[in-house]
């Protein structure tokens, strides 16, 4: 086994599986018993954050003890306050085992008609909770700006009152409306754009050290296929994956592409 390492980053490359409304108990533990031998030493190199449904979070959390895996929540409440049935709260995911929660997702934001402030105040929540958010942020299908002007008004609003020291330990996925559930992702040039754009932003708003240090990973439509082709730029960390990241196989095909092509990292498996 050769493990050379090209340059290696202050950032450790990051992956994301958004399982979305799907997945039983059952299969969220198969999953997990199916990924953790495919991925194996990988997982000591990148970050991969599994998102699976609130009822399979406890035990999914059991499961993935002792393993390099994390845990964490598609969405939660904007309020602690207990009467609101049907809701989670930060303080419930994290008791469930979460340590990240992902904020801001299109699919949440249409159907739930979360707006910047109300995602904001979920980010409080998450950080007050001990949860670290992964703020999702690209330009929405109806927006009428640039995309300059709809990330840099976008993030002003979601990271309003956030201290740098917060920032640092989020992470943020680029994700284009119109990226998510198509055939292909977005063109690399657009990715390598929008990442820049975040990273720049965060570094004018709140200092080099933290713009070096956060992540910023891609999500919509990623797949094996186009994975590697997606990570050119330095401002990208990674990818975040929907319906690749519900399949073993082709989440651990992503993830090791993310450490060939961020750390320079060669397995047997490749
Ligand atoms: P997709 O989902 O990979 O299936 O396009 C991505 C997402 O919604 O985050």
């Amino acid at each position: 086994m050769s493990t050379e390492r090209k340059v290696v980053g202050i950032r450790k490359p990051m992956a994301l599986a958004n399982w979305k409304m799907s997945m039983t108990v059952a299969e969220s533990l198969a999953f997990v018993r199916d990924f953790q031998p495919l991925a194996g030493s990988l997982l000591q190199r990148v970050d991969v954050v599994i998102c699976p449904s609130f009822t399979a979070l406890w035990l999914v959390a059991q499961e993935i003890k002792g393993f390099n895996l994390h845990l964490g929540a598609q969405n939660l409440a904007a309020t602690i306050e207990p009467a609101h049935t049907g809701q989670i709260s930060a303080h419930q995911l994290a008791d469930s085992g979460c340590r990240w929660v992902m904020l801001g997702h299109w699919e949440v934001r249409r159907q739930q008609g979360d707006d910047d402030e109300v995602v904001n105040k979920k980010l409080r929540l998450a950080l007050e909770a001990g949860l670290r958010p992964i703020l999702l942020v690209g330009e929405g299908e109806r927006d009428v700006f640039s995309v300059e002007a709809s990330l840099a008004g976008r993030l002003d609003r979601l990271l309003h009152g956030a201290r740098p020291e917060e920032v640092e330990r989020m992470g943020f996925i680029y994700e284009p409306e119109v990226a998510i559930g198509a055939d292909t992702p977005a063109e690399p040039e657009s990715v390598a754009r929008g990442c820049g754009l975040i990273r720049g932003w965060i570094t004018a708003e709140f200092g080099k050290r933290v713009g070096d240090r956060v992540r910023i990973i891609y999500g919509g439509s990623v797949s094996p296929q186009h994975a590697a082709g997606l990570l050119s730029s330095a401002d990208i960390d990674g990818l975040g994956a929907g319906r690749a990241g519900r399949d073993a196989l082709k989440f651990s095909q992503i993830v090791r592409q993310i450490a060939q092509v961020k750390l320079g990292f060669a397995d047997p498996f490749s």
